[in-house]
This record gives C-alpha cells, sequence and structure tokens, in this order.
C-alpha cells in the first residue's frame, strides 16, 4: 500500500469525525458514510469491494412495502423480498454445540430479516434428534455439523412477527426432507402458526388471481406455506410448490446473463396455469464478498430476463443469498422494480401514485420518497444549505479529490 498523503490522512480524520459527531445527517443511498447510523432508515453503511466500491456508502436494507402504496390487490399481484437458505447465518454455531461445516447463506436472524421487510422464507427441514431441525445435508441426512437449530425456534420468530404485525402476509418455502409422520403439521402447530395458516384450498389452481391481501388479512389467512414433497398436500394440507409456483434455475446455472430456464423440478417458466413466479439468484456456493456485486445490476438484469422468459409475468418472490449486500440499491431496488410492474405499471413501486389505477406514475422529481429516490444523486451533491451539511460536502469531495490523485 501506498502511504497516505498527510492532507488525505488528515482530511479522511475530519470526515470521519464529523460523520461520528453528527449522526442527525441522514445520508441517502450512495452516499459516503461512516456507521450505519449516519444513513437514512432502511439504509446501512457498507463497502462492495467486488465493485471496487470500496469506500463505504449508504445501501438499502429494506425494500418498500407495496401494500403501504397500493391496497388490496390480489397477492399474486405483489412480489416479495425472500431469503434463500434464511436460516443458515453467517458464523452461527449449531445448536448440537459443534461446529457448522456447511455454507452459510444470510447475515440476520429471521426476526431482522422480518422487520426489514422480507416476506419470503426459504427453509431446509429435516428429522433429527428426535424433532425437526433446520440443517443442510449430504445426501439427504442431516448431520450435527450441518443441522443448524431446532426449526420450532425459527417458526415461533414467525409467530411472534405475525402477531405483532396484523396486517403482513409471510411465506414460507420449505426444502422437505421430513418423512416422520406429520412431521411438519407437529412443528408448526407447536409454534403456534396454525391460526393463520392460509389453506390450500383457497390457492388459485388455474392460473387465476389469488384471494385479495386485505381479505387474506382479514380472515387472517397470512401465512403461506409451500413444500416440495407433493404428497403432503393431500396428507397435511401443505401446498405443493410447484403446482402454484413456476421458479428458474438455482445456482450458478441460474446466473448466465440472458437466460431464465425453469428449475428442473418447475413447470416451465411461461405455464400460466401457475399464478406465481419465483426468481432464484443465488450462487452454488454463497460468497459474502461476492453477493454485494450479484445482487446489483446482475440481479436486475436477470429479473428482466426472466419477466420475458415467464410470459411477461413479474416476480412475486426474489430470492437471494445475503440480501443485505449492495452497491446501491440490491436486491430490495429488484423488488421495487417488480412491484412497479406488477401494482401500478410503473418502473419502480416508488414513482406508483397511492392508491390510484394502473398506469399512474409519478415522476421521479417529484417523488414522495425522497431516500428511495436519491439513487442517482451524486454522493458530493449538495443538498440544502445547513452548515454541518456544507462542512460534510466539502469534506467528501476533498477526500475523493485526494483520493483520486
Ligand atoms: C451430536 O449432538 C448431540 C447433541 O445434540 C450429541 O448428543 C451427540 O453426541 C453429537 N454427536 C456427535 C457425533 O458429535
Ligand atoms: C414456453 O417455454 C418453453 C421453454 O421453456 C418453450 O419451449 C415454449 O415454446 C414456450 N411456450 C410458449 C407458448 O411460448
Amino acid at each position: 500500500m501506498m502511504m497516505l498523503k498527510p492532507t488525505l490522512a488528515i482530511a479522511t480524520t475530519l470526515f470521519t469525525i464529523l460523520l461520528l459527531l453528527d449522526s442527525s445527517l441522514a445520508l441517502k443511498e450512495g452516499q459516503i458514510c461512516v456507521a450505519n447510523k449516519n444513513c437514512n432508515s432502511g439504509l446501512h453503511c457498507e463497502t462492495c469491494v467486488t465493485n471496487g466500491n470500496v469506500r463505504p456508502r449508504c445501501t438499502r436494507t429494506q425494500p418498500i412495502n407495496p401494500t403501504s402504496k397500493v391496497k388490496g390487490l390480489p397477492f399474486n399481484r405483489y412480489s416479495w423480498l425472500t431469503t434463500h437458505n434464511s436460516f443458515a447465518l453467517l458464523g452461527q454455531k449449531s445448536m448440537t454445540g459443534s461446529v457448522i461445516l456447511s455454507p452459510t447463506n444470510q447475515q440476520d436472524t429471521i426476526t431482522d430479516q422480518l422487520n426489514n421487510g422480507v416476506r419470503g422464507l426459504m427453509l431446509d427441514l429435516y428429522d433429527f434428534e428426535n424433532d425437526v431441525w433446520l440443517c443442510h445435508s449430504f445426501g439427504g441426512q442431516c448431520y450435527n455439523y450441518t443441522a443448524f437449530q431446532p426449526a420450532i425456534n425459527v417458526l415461533k420468530e414467525i409467530q411472534v412477527f405475525l402477531e405483532a404485525n396484523p396486517s403482513e402476509i409471510v411465506t414460507i418455502i420449505i426444502e422437505d426432507y421430513v418423512t416422520s409422520p406429520k412431521g411438519l403439521t407437529k412443528v408448526f402447530d407447536a409454534a403456534g402458526l396454525r391460526k393463520y395458516w392460509f389453506p390450500v384450498s383457497r390457492m388459485p389452481k388455474n392460473g387465476g388471481d389469488w384471494p385479495k391481501v386485505d381479505d387474506m388479512v382479514q380472515k387472517n389467512q397470512r401465512l403461506v406455506v409451500f413444500t416440495s414433497k407433493a404428497s403432503k398436500e393431500a396428507s397435511e394440507g401443505i401446498a405443493y410448490e410447484w403446482r402454484y409456483l413456476v421458479e428458474n434455475q438455482y445456482g450458478n446455472g441460474g446466473m448466465k446473463a440472458g437466460s431464465c430456464p425453469n428449475r428442473a423440478e418447475s413447470p416451465s417458466m411461461n405455464t400460466t396455469s401457475r399464478s406465481l413466479v419465483l426468481v432464484n439468484f443465488f450462487r452454488d456456493l454463497p460468497d459474502v464478498a461476492q453477493s454485494c456485486k450479484d445482487d446489483s445490476a446482475p440481479l436486475l438484469s436477470m429479473v428482466s430476463t426472466c419477466n420475458q422468459a415467464a410470459g411477461k409475468r413479474w416476480p412475486n418472490f426474489i430470492a437471494v443469498d445475503f440480501y443485505k449486500r449492495s452497491d446501491g440499491g440490491g436486491a430490495p431496488e429488484a423488488v421495487d422494480v417488480a412491484n412497479g410492474h406488477l401494482v401500478c405499471g410503473c418502473g419502480n413501486i416508488a414513482t406508483c401514485k397511492e392508491n390510484m389505477g394502473f398506469g399512474a406514475c409519478q415522476l421521479p422529481e417529484a417523488e414522495a420518497t425522497p431516500q428511495h429516490a436519491a439513487a442517482k444523486v451524486s454522493s458530493f451533491g449538495i443538498q440544502n444549505c445547513r452548515p454541518v451539511d456544507l462542512l460534510w460536502s466539502l469534506a467528501t469531495t476533498l477526500v475523493a479529490m485526494l483520493i483520486a490523485l
């Protein structure tokens, strides 16, 4: 490393002190920050080194809640941020006491994910230790060093969230290895989730619209659960995933720019007898460093490739690893884009007019939620003339110029 010039060191220090002192700065997406608290709500302060973004910037962690913009549409007219292997947390130890030797896909707990607006959770469930566990496998078998924790812990977190947020709907997508009799039924019941169950009988079988979200809320049928085991629809009333949704290839095979093949178990993407569309976009082996790059422009591009493959249908679920990592808008922005098209026919839900008809878009200039419209604003743009903002702008500009030397 080249030695820092003294002026650069001084400017950087000044800049850092300024940011640490003034937590009221409320920086916008893309602006350089030091700590999460410098950023507006819904953003955090992070680098994306793999994209050349070596200075930490405020990046999105939350999508816009689409029902806050336009209420009352069918469930399949909204898109939801979805976490792949939601339970496999970085740095977590197995509750068996063992070290975990399998890959991890997310950074924060299910509760934190839900509070950030994640509404789709992908969970791998196994029989283990006379119970149902969240686990990874070798050949369908769970081991101490691939077992995260008993499923009930996480299901109870979901129960607490649904209880505290009476108008929110959560979808669980299970990769199902449970063979014990009524194993899933027992663990969902024990977690207190039965009373939120959305019944299979109300799911459209032939490409029709789902019930409206306010109807689901009013009936308290706010938990949608899909399993990968077809037989459980008849035996336990748990919907067989690919009877209701189409899904693209997951892993590296689903990340080739310009193509969006279906996952083997799924009907082809353009099968319109399935009302829901899910886009997977994550690597075979999760990679926390690369994820900020993956979850940025390539994800947005795949969402539109899959829109074409699915017969001009926008995804209802966008599933990623490390959902909070990006170089700016990330997975939350991809969900906003899908919601813009699904909800109001605009390019981004930020530009949908509240509770107006389809096609009523606001110009971005007249944006009502500036923290989401700021993506294109230069990091060094002077927003207003508060002295501290001016100082901050000067400091950032100075740092930027010195780094550029
Ligand atoms: C696996 O963990 C359980 C505790 O959950 C323990 O009783 C058992 O001995 C462990 N097995 C191995 C092989 O470490
Ligand atoms: C649907 O997609 C498949 C490829 O997955 C393609 O072979 C087929 O022609 C498409 N059907 C229509 C009607 O576009």
